[in-house]
């Protein structure tokens, strides 16, 4: 992070070049060049400019991106199904553009999700369902609209499932617990068995009428260690084995999501991972013959910015300088005290000479759960002044709330303001 300060604070000095003046200019047409003097000053936006037309909060989404990312990750893993898992951001403009992509599939965990894919005509065969725990009366709607592919961790799970599927051969898999060194938000510890437990399972499933086709498991969220795919393979060979040498035909293994999306640090693309999960998927499952990924993060993550107003800044008797934006943890920034840091790009009304603040983030509401995190910005951030927080595309959108008065973010499109939000660099 300081790091960034710092190249974009010495190509001032150098004279070659204002790395923020330069951003801001040409992201939308007929745009003026901000003004400010080739010395040690952080430009201003003219007001001319669009993000000043821009409603705040706001949340800048690009389903261009997150279609270039799904494919991505299609290409780093060829032999693969790619299911988009909705949770991670529902709007209807993404799951349009991802539902256009040769081979895609969605990964849901409730009915209203199904329904939010029904309307856009797409169909069961392309949907899996992989919440571990669900609702009955959803099992049984997506039952109706085709879905044949379900998770499950429990013998209550079975149950369920075969109330609804009244004879019907689902075709089923065991959620297994895994590694989840070098994730952010480790998911297995609410759900997932170990092997010898996963084979009980599958025996209950053919009991109850269903057809146990393999196991699922999920690194964690923001994983940025490739390596911790390897492992969660390791760790579910046994089941594999146990089950295969009882009769078990497992072809199936979805290896859920994790993939990370950059934010502030170097993260490991698709392709990276693909590399170490290859040889183990062949050493770890003999005989699988169907992959299936469920990412969210690494599709919709960067694909999505949001924009914030300063409007209010207060000292503290610590010595803290708060700055009070008019989002913050209820307009779906929730994730942001749990450690992901998205990049920051102030937008000034005024040029101001360069002078390296330190500063608190909060949202607007009186609770104290909203605060953000600590920021050290090139240059004193006033009132009025806005902020492009960089990566609010994954768990933000269908996260917000209007908790205590305020406003959840407006939703608009890239290509409605005319501008270019990958030209936005994240300098604090
Ligand atoms: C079952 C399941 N699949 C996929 C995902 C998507 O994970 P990520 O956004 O880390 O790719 C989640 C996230 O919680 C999940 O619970």
């Amino acid at each position: 992070m300081d790091e960034m300060i710092s190249q974009s604070l010495s190509r001032e000095v150098d004279g070659t070049d204002i790395a923020v003046h330069k951003n801001l200019s040409g992201i939308g047409k007929s745009v003026q060049t901000p003004t400010a003097p080739r010395s040690l000053t952080f430009p201003a936006t003219p007001p001319s400019h669009p993000i000043w037309q821009v409603p705040t909060p706001s949340l800048i989404l690009s389903p261009r991106k997150a279609a270039q990312n799904f494919k991505a990750i299609q290409r780093a893993f060829p032999y693969a199904s790619v299911g988009y898992a909705m949770k991670s951001n529902p709007h209807p403009s993404l799951l349009a553009a991802l539902a256009d992509i040769k081979g895609s599939m969605f990964e849901v965990a409730s009915k209203a999700e199904i329904e939010a894919l029904v309307r856009l005509g797409i169909s069961g065969t392309r949907i899996f369902f992989s919440n571990p725990i669900k609702q009955q009366a959803h099992i049984q709607y997506a039952i109706n609209h085709g879905i044949n592919l379900f998770v499950y961790d429990s013998e209550a799970e079975v149950d369920k499932m075969a109330q609804a599927a009244q004879g019907q051969q689902l075709e089923v898999y065991v959620r297994m617990t895994v590694p989840h060194v070098g994730a952010l938000w480790p998911l297995t510890h609410k759900f997932g068995v170990e092997p010898r437990r996963a084979v009980e399972l599958m025996r209950y499933a053919r009991q109850r009428g269903l057809k146990p086709v393999g196991l699922a498991f999920h690194v964690g969220s923001q994983c940025t260690r490739p390596d911790t795919w390897a492992d969660a393979l390791e760790a579910v060979a046994l089941a594999w084995k146990l089950a295969r040498e009882e009769g078990f035909d497992l072809d199936f293994i979805d290896m859920g999501g994790g993939f990370p999306a950059r934010y502030t640090g170097p993260i490991p693309g698709p392709a990276e991972v693909a590399s170490v999960v290859k040889p183990m998927l062949d050493k770890c499952l003999p005989g699988y013959r169907r992959v299936f990924l469920e990412p969210g993060r690494g599709v919709c993550g960067d694909a999505g910015d949001m924009v914030l107003e300063v409007t209010g800044i207060a000292d503290r008797p610590d010595g803290q300088k708060w700055l009070y934006l008019n989002g913050g943890f209820f307009s779906g920034l929730y994730e942001i005290p749990d450690g992901i840091r998205p990049a920051v790009m102030p937008i000034l009304k005024t040029a101001r000479p360069i002078n390296m603040t330190t500063y608190r983030l909060a949202g607007p509401t009186c609770d104290s759960l909203d605060t953000l995190f600590e920021m050290r910005a090139p240059v004193e951030i006033r009132m009025g002044d806005r902020l492009v927080l960089k990566s609010a595309g994954a768990y933000v959108y269908n996260v917000s709330s209007p908790f205590n008065g305020f406003d959840v973010p407006v939703v608009l499109n890239e290509d409605e303001w005319l501008m270019k939000i990958d030209q936005f660099k994240g300098v604090c």
